[in-house]
């Protein structure tokens, strides 16, 4: 990783796909798959520093992630409220601010009250801004805001006031879309912010994912010629 990267994405999110196929192959529960994906997680925020990314966004649970068995869910919401909660949390140790997308009423109490605690202690962080998606759906999330433009009386909209409506009003649009495990769909993700996202599909399953894949990623980035739809 020697060569200095010189265009980087300001916002990149990922679609952390892989986990079950990952355990799987060692003949391991699916658990074990998610488990190792938080590690996964992990490293890329410290990577996502070192780079100066400013903004990290990960696919965490989609609204269509209840279908899975109910030992499952409650799997990935024990990982996800241990994450949130270890002491020595790297949202604290390294001044990043944890914020959340999806609509989150259906979740367990205590997860709700742990990421509300994390989000508080973190809010005035501003080195870096990671964002779990949870209960998150692209289609969703527009429906969620159209509702609530309604609700404030409003019969006419302009594409501002819908993105101001959305989950993601705080953030700024993906730059850089990344799914691994060879998959090449978005799967619901941020679909109205996604309009001019660069998106990469590696092959690497999410486990495995570590700084050297997000430097080739990078690297494929910077040969990207983003136009916007007009001429370059
Ligand atoms: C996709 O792989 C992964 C998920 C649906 C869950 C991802 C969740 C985590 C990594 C844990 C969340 C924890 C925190 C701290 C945010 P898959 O299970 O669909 O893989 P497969 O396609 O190989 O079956």
């Amino acid at each position: 990783m020697a060569e200095k990267i010189k265009k980087i994405p300001t916002h990149i999110a990922i679609i952390m796909d892989g986990n079950g196929r990952w355990a799987t192959r060692r003949g391991l529960p699916r658990n074990v798959g998610h488990r190792e994906g938080v590690k996964a997680i992990e490293r890329t925020v410290l990577a996502c520093l070192k780079f100066g990314i400013k903004y990290c966004t990960f696919f965490a649970f989609s609204t269509e992630n209840w279908k899975r068995s109910k030992e499952e869910i409650n799997g990935i919401f024990d990982l996800i409220r241990d994450y949130i909660k270890k002491e020595d949390n790297i949202f604290e140790k390294y001044q990043i601010k944890l914020s959340s997308i999806g609509y989150l009423e259906p979740f367990p109490d205590d997860l709700k009250s742990a990421l509300a605690d994390m989000k508080e202690k973190t809010k005035n962080y501003d080195r870096m801004q990671v964002t779990l998606a949870l209960n998150y759906g692209g289609r969703d999330d527009i429906v969620r805001a159209v509702n609530s433009l309604i609700k404030q009386g409003n019969n006419n909209i302009t594409e501002k006031d819908l993105l101001d409506q959305l989950d993601t009003k705080n953030i700024p649009e993906p730059d850089f879309v990344l799914r691994t495990s060879g998959e090449m769909r978005i799967s619901n993700f941020m679909l109205y912010q996604m309009a001019y996202s660069e998106l990469y599909f590696p092959k690497v399953l999410w486990p495995d994912f570590n700084e050297k894949h997000l430097y080739k990623a990078l690297k494929v980035y910077q040969k990207r010629n983003r136009r916007y739809g007009g001429l370059s």
